[in-house]
């Protein structure tokens, strides 16, 4: 098991998403409505920055033509190359979700300050922030990515954010095409 914080929480914020390398791979972590995911940022088809560059939209079902229509937000992400879709919570493909599959890892978010969470002994490794030189608060949050393979899932353990201490590099997504 390693698991690694990788940003705190107001670095992401929600509609935004984070970039990182952990043990060689770039991976996405994405905040979905203040839910936060990661995947592999490498679409399975031709291997185009699917998290940095996708597009992430919603997802429409019916149980019959005229059924009603239940639309779920952010729950999809469409590659820019040849505009493949993935399920964000399984990185499964839609369409060929037995043979297109995206890379996702676990993410938790701990409370407290990313020097306070990281502990090399029990497996929780610093990951790629940089720190600005000023005191944090305990009330800080820091999201932890799981690159061990386990069981899917994805909890938020608090809802309100700290202030932003650091220097992240962050990219808004655009707005959903719903
Ligand atoms: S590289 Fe992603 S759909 Fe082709």
């Amino acid at each position: 098991m390693t698991k690694y914080a990788v940003a705190r929480t107001d670095e992401i914020k929600p509609g935004g998403r984070k970039i990182v390398e952990l043990e060689g791979r770039s991976i996405g972590i994405l905040n979905v409505d203040g839910e936060y995911f990661a995947l592999l940022n490498q679409c399975p088809h031709a291997g185009a920055e699917l998290c940095a560059y996708g597009t992430i939209f919603g997802k429409s079902t019916a149980a019959q033509p005229d059924a009603p229509i239940t639309y779920e937000r952010g729950r999809s992400i469409r590659c820019p190359w040849h505009a493949w879709e993935f399920d964000i919570r399984t990185g499964e493909s839609w369409y060929d979700p037995q043979n297109a599959k995206v890379r996702k890892y676990d993410v938790e978010v701990f409370p407290g300050s990313p020097e306070d969470v990281t502990n090399p002994e029990e497996g929780l490794q610093k990951g790629p922030y940089v720190m600005e030189g000023f005191a944090v608060s305990i009330e800080d949050e820091v999201v932890v990515v799981d690159t061990s393979r386990r069981r899917p899932g994805t909890r938020r353990r608090q809802e309100t954010a700290a202030p932003a201490v650091l220097q992240a590099t962050e990219t808004q997504l655009p707005a959903p095409a719903e």
